[in-house]
């Protein structure tokens, strides 16, 4: 067949281009599906450790445990050189550069491989976050696992268990999500043979992109901005009329609630520390719904998993910049079960291309 015979589907929407058994994301249902287990059950009844374990392994095991891992000589060297005011999203992508140089890990990915760099994340990004403030990185406590361990190596102190719940909440929703832009360049990554750091770091560097690792510090700002729950109605209307976009609104795949929305929803709730912003942000959510279903009812727009993302990071004191690595850091485990997998088909991903330029011609003689 020619290229033109064939569909050209721009963004390649719609296409079919692999198949997982990881997730299953059902958007017209609002469900969401790890190897079978729906979003909320695991974030009520799961650890990240848990999760990532099934992830990778398939595999439920009822004690599971990913403590942060001590960060290399040359990572650590690596980050310490970093301009001040670097990207944390480049820090990081740059610690799963030296994490790949110094282990000089191999095709296939096995789930060693993912644990470890999966580990290396939190300790890579809190040394950034400390390095960056004048302060010496933290080493990791093995009692603790990954979020808990993560804030404490940020913050130096061990955090509570309600902070280190909720961000463990936040990982597990965030962690895998079908075949989004920076899982399928991980697939096309391994797809070559190449290792797993280098699928990790490129699909950090995709992630890294504001369609994609999405900015729930926007929410934030527009919460701050609306102010009372009796400005909001005004407000969003104001926004439209505008042709804005309301923040943590809409999504490709969910036309009905994003169930990751709805698991954190719950899990900032139970969240003292943010109890008026928290107010705020539901009374709000509450308008902004019946505002958007009014001006649209044939194209329904529901509250997305940023929305509740702004609450829980906030809640447990993160910086808004920290946000997109925040992210970066839970879907590693995604990517790195994506790998596997697509070790497990080995077939290069190579798609056609429609040419668009000149037919062929010939330099002028001189
Ligand atoms: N507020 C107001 N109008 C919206 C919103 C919104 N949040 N989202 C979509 N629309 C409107 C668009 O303006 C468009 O209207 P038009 O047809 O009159 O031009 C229509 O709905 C369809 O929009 P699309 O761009 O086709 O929707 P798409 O599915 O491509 O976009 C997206 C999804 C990018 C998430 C969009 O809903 C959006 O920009 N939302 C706000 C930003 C946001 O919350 N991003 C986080 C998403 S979750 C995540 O990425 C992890």
């Amino acid at each position: 067949m020619t290229t033109e015979e064939r569909t050209y589907s721009p963004g390649l929407a719609g296409v079919l281009a692999g198949e997982t058994a990881l997730s299953l994301v059902d958007g017209a249902n609002g469900r969401l599906l790890y190897r079978g287990y729906p979003i909320g059950e695991l974030v009520r009844e799961g650890s990240f450790a848990q999760v990532a374990h099934l992830l990778w392994a398939d595999e439920w095991l009822q004690e599971a445990h990913l403590p942060c891992a001590p960060l290399a000589d040359p990572i650590l060297a690596a980050l310490r050189d970093l301009p001040e005011g670097a990207h944390p999203m480049d820090a990081l992508r740059t610690a799963f550069s030296v994490w790949g140089a110094t282990n000089r890990t191999v095709w296939p990915p096995t789930v060693e491989q993912a644990r470890e760099i999966t580990a290396v994340a939190p300790s890579a990004l809190a040394a950034f976050g400390r390095l960056r403030g004048g302060l010496e990185p933290v080493d990791p406590d093995p009692s603790l696992d990954t979020t808990a361990g993560f804030l404490y190596q940020l913050n130096g102190v061990v955090p509570d268990e309600a902070s280190a719940r909720a961000l463990d909440a936040y990982f597990i929703v965030g962690a895998d999500h079908g075949f989004n832009a920076s899982t399928f360049a991980a697939r096309v990554i391994t797809a070559t043979r190449s290792d797993i750091a280098s699928a990790v770091a490129g699909a950090t560097g995709a992630l890294k992109g504001p369609l994609h690792g999405g900015a729930p510090s926007e929410v934030v700002s527009q919460l701050n901005e609306i102010g009372t729950p009796e400005a909001a109605e005004q407000w969003i209307n104001d926004a439209l009329d505008r042709k804005e976009r309301l923040m943590g609104f809409g999504h490709r795949v969910y036309r009905a609630y994003d169930p990751r929305a709805a698991a954190l929803r719950e899990v900032a709730m139970h969240m003292s520390s943010i109890a008026d912003w928290l107010e705020l942000a539901v009374a709000v959510e509450d308008v902004a719904l019946r505002v958007l279903e009014e001006r649209h009812p044939e194209r329904p727009l529901k509250t997305n998993v940023e929305y509740y993302t702004a609450a829980v990071l906030q809640g447990v004191g993160l910086p808004p910049d920290l946000f997109p690595a925040t992210f970066a850091m839970a879907r590693t485990a995604g990517w790195t079960a994506h790998s596997i997998e697509q070790a497990g088909v080995d077939k290069l991903i190579r798609p056609d291309v429609i040419y668009t330029g000149p037919e062929e011609r010939h330099l002028p003689t001189s």
